[in-house]
């Protein structure tokens, strides 16, 4: 268990994942920290109060400053404007980026040697922003995306194949977007090549639906976007983190030559542990997993250019 996890931003996702975390015991205080007067101090409360009902003494905190995060290890950054239907997750990039920035200076100032796991979109180019603001080195500036992409997956191939998706393993690498690179040759159930299973017939739309998986969820909502997977995928990260799990989940990571890519941040497969990102694992890919994974990561580079 940490001392302090701070969680940047009390909307839906932030709020959901710091309830998660007091619930999982990952934390002994949790903070909210929010720019809207009232609602990190109000949820914090309301999550304070759920303890003795869900059987957690984690004290959950909210504030609109930064004071209360002081020396917290680890913090869930998710402060930023949600997509609206018909807006892109690349629309948020000025907004977001300058919200970004603010919050990466107050995490330099109250805990200069805090893990900061980005949420916000566009997420690869948020974790640039967080990385220049913070100055904190690559294993401690992980974005997350790839668990989320990922689980969306794994539900939908758990259905077509009417299995549980806890014996479905597979990853989905590159940036959080469109062009996001789901691994078909290393998707398996329990073992078994999920192309022994799915024709490519099945296989595509699946593949589809997970790239739209946000966008198919924006849609129904109309006035914001998803937050208990969201929530849950940045918990897990957490979780391997406080637990020093050594978990191998894909992240957005800072490249310097993995993939033949460098400069830029990009979904990769990570292991998770006490202190942070502490490995790449720079797996073999198809040639058209690996043109895809490139194409990706480009597209992230254009967006980290504006940032
Ligand atoms: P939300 O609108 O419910 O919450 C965002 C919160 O950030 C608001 O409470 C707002 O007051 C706060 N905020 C704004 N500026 C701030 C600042 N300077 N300091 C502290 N707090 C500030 O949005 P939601 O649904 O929680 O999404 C949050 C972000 O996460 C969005 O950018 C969204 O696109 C992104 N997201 C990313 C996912 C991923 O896979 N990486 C998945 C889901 C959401
Ligand atoms: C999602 O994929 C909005 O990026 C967010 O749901």
């Amino acid at each position: 268990m940490f001392e302090k996890i701070t969680v940047v931003g009390a909307g839906n996702v932030g709020a959901t994942a710091a309830q998660r975390i007091a619930e999982k015991h990952l934390a002994r205080t949790v903070v909210m920290v929010d720019v809207a007067e009232g609602i990190p101090q109000g949820k914090a409360l309301d999550q304070w109060q759920s303890g003795p009902v869900e059987g957690f003494d984690a004290r959950v905190v909210g504030a609109n400053d930064y004071e209360l995060a002081a020396g917290s290890e680890l913090f869930v950054v998710t402060a930023g404007i949600a997509r609206k239907p018909g807006m892109s997750r690349d629309d948020l990039v000025k907004t977001n980026a300058g919200i970004v920035r603010s919050v990466g200076a107050e995490i330099k100032r109250v805990a200069p040697n805090a893990i900061v796991i980005v949420v916000s979109n566009p997420l690869d180019a948020m974790c640039f922003a967080m990385r220049e603001a913070t100055g904190f080195p690559k294993e401690r500036v992980i974005g997350m995306a790839g668990v989320l992409d990922t689980a969306r997956y794994r539900t939908f191939l758990a259905d077509a194949l009417q299995v549980s998706v806890e014996d479905i393993q597979a990853m989905v690498l590159g940036g959080h977007g469109d062009t996001m690179v789901p691994l078909v040759s290393y998707t398996t159930v329990s073992g078994i090549p999920v192309t022994q299973l799915l024709s490519a017939e099945v296989l595509d739309p699946i593949v589809d639906r997970a790239r739209n998986g946000g966008a198919e969820i924006v849609a129904h909502l109309k006035t914001g976007s998803a937050y208990y997977a969201p929530s849950a995928a940045a918990v897990q990260m957490v979780e391997a983190i406080v637990l020093d799990k050594k978990r191998v989940l894909p992240c957005s990571a800072w490249l310097e030559g993995e993939f033949g890519l460098t400069g830029v941040y990009c979904g990769v497969p990570c292991v998770l542990g006490r202190k942070g990102l502490e490995r790449i694992l720079t797996i073999t890919l198809t040639d058209a997993e690996r043109t895809a994974l490139h194409a990706s990561a480009e597209a992230v580079r254009s967006i980290q250019a504006i940032v």
